[in-house]
């Protein structure tokens, strides 16, 4: 099995990222660490224990990493997650305390301990990960690549050019672009096509677990704001199609390209300029996702919530 770590700020599709990774055979879940975005840290925190233990997977090491952005202050998303960072299901369940270690410093001692180059999941803004890749610069060799859900070719949701993760903290995608470390960037025009239907939702609940109760639940009230915030029919779920990526790179067309960061702009700050036509002389640093299999990503999520929910 491959693998992984996920670095994320549960959140709605984080949660659903989560399961997918702890659910899948293919992959190994050797840690998630936890970052400012789209709740506080605390809450974050607490939202990737409490669905991991929903997933019997409680054993998993997390650890809290930074809780704001590399520069500025932190901006949450609570119209679109809820006061609690995954408010709509009942999260009740008994959990594990988070490790004392800070988020980043386990995320260098599991890659430094791992037999196998780790893949670093990235489903919130990259501040962790920007800390990772600058103060221990020797675990880079030791990194197969960075799937991170950010960024968009087209325009974004948070500012009109500005997709969420980015804009929290447009640095550190800067320090992870320049990295030089092989990444895939899932970004909005992907993202965007896979659509928790009704039919999906319904499919969860069908699961007839605790867990897809849960699923149901969650994407019941994502598709509430966006139905509110953005006028959509159907929410879509940015960050398990990051965990997908490496479960089956096949389920997406991708691009090599060059990706830049707006880090000023005067009204483009955290937009990503991703120069797929080569119109610049710039060499391309990321894999850009262009293309998804909707119907067999929505096979393996569904397959890996029944899995990881005893279904
Ligand atoms: C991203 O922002 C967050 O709200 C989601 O969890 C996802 O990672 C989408 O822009
Ligand atoms: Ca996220």
């Amino acid at each position: 099995a491959v693998p992984v770590i996920i670095d994320c700020d549960p959140g709605h599709d984080d949660a659903l990222a989560l399961l997918l990774a702890v659910g899948d055979p293919r992959l190994r879940l050797l840690g998630v660490t936890t970052v400012a975005g789209n709740q506080t840290l605390d809450k974050t925190t607490r939202n990737a224990l409490r669905i991991l233990a929903l997933a019997g997977a409680a054993d998993v090491p997390v650890a809290a990493g930074c809780d704001r952005p590399l520069v500025g202050d932190l901006v949450v998303a609570a119209d679109i997650h809820g006061a609690s960072g995954l408010d709509g299901p009942d999260l009740d369940v008994p959990v594990a305390e988070a490790g004392r270690v800070h988020g980043v410093e386990l995320m260098r001692r599991l890659i430094a301990g791992s037999a196998e180059p780790v893949t670093l999941i990235a489903t919130g803004p990259l501040t962790n990960v920007a800390l990772l890749l600058r103060g221990h610069p020797e675990v880079v060799p030791r990194l197969r690549r960075i799937v991170f859900m950010g960024g968009s070719t087209e325009r974004g949701n948070t500012t009109p050019y500005g997709e969420f993760n980015i804009v929290t903290d447009p640095e550190a995608a800067d320090i992870v672009l320049r990295s030089g470390v092989p990444a895939t960037m899932i970004g909005l025009n992907v993202t965007h096509l896979a659509l928790a239907t009704d039919q999906i939702i319904a499919e969860f609940r069908g699961l007839d677990t605790r867990l897809g109760a849960v699923c149901a639940d969650l994407m019941t009230f994502f598709a509430g704001t966006y139905r509110r915030v953005f006028g959509f029919a159907h929410p879509p779920v940015h960050d398990p199609i990051a965990v997908a990526a490496v479960i089956d790179p096949s389920i997406l067309r991708t691009v090599a390209a060059p990706v830049a960061v707006e880090l000023t702009g005067t009204h483009t700050r955290g937009a990503t300029v991703v120069d797929l036509h080569s119109r610049t002389a710039a060499a391309p640093n990321a894999d850009v996702a262009v293309g998804i299999d909707v119907d067999a990503f929505w096979r393996l999520l569904m397959a890996a919530v029944r899995r990881a929910g005893g279904g």
